[in-house]
């Protein structure tokens, strides 16, 4: 993770990750990347969430083109952006992937 971006850009040392990031976080090591690692780990969390609830949602810095790609291509929405939400200057946007409504409407229409 100290090893990507935005941590590396913004000067985080392992040890800095380790105490200032407490949300999950996906990170294939640079070089097994593009053999479908992040698209499994994307795959196995949403079999985890899905069992749960009916909508996953992710956050990726703006400036992550590549990231945003792959999430894109798993079926993922952008839906909203929150402005200097880690750093100051840097949009993170929300992505979102659903398998439907939460709830079901019992009255008939
Ligand atoms: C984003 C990240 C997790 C993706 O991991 P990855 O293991 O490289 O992901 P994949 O291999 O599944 O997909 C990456 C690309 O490889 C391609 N690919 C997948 N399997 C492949 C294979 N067997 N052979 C060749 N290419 C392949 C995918 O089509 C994809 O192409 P694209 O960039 O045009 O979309 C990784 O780049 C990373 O750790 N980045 C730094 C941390 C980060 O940004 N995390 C996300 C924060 S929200």
């Amino acid at each position: 993770m100290a090893a990507a971006d935005p941590w590396l850009r913004f000067g985080y040392t392992f040890r800095d990750c380790l105490k200032k990031i407490s949300d999950p976080l996906m990170c294939v090591a640079p070089e097994f990347r593009d053999r479908g690692i992040g698209t499994n780990l994307v795959g196995l969390a949403e079999k985890i969430a899905f069992r749960r609830d009916k909508n996953l949602f992710i956050f990726v810095s703006a400036f992550n083109a590549g990231a945003i790609r792959l999430y894109k291509r798993l079926g993922y929405k952008k839906i909203g952006e929150i402005e200097d939400y880690n750093f100051r200057g840097v949009s993170e946007f929300i992505f979102r992937k659903t398998t439907g409504p939460r709830l079901q409407n019992k009255k008939i229409a």
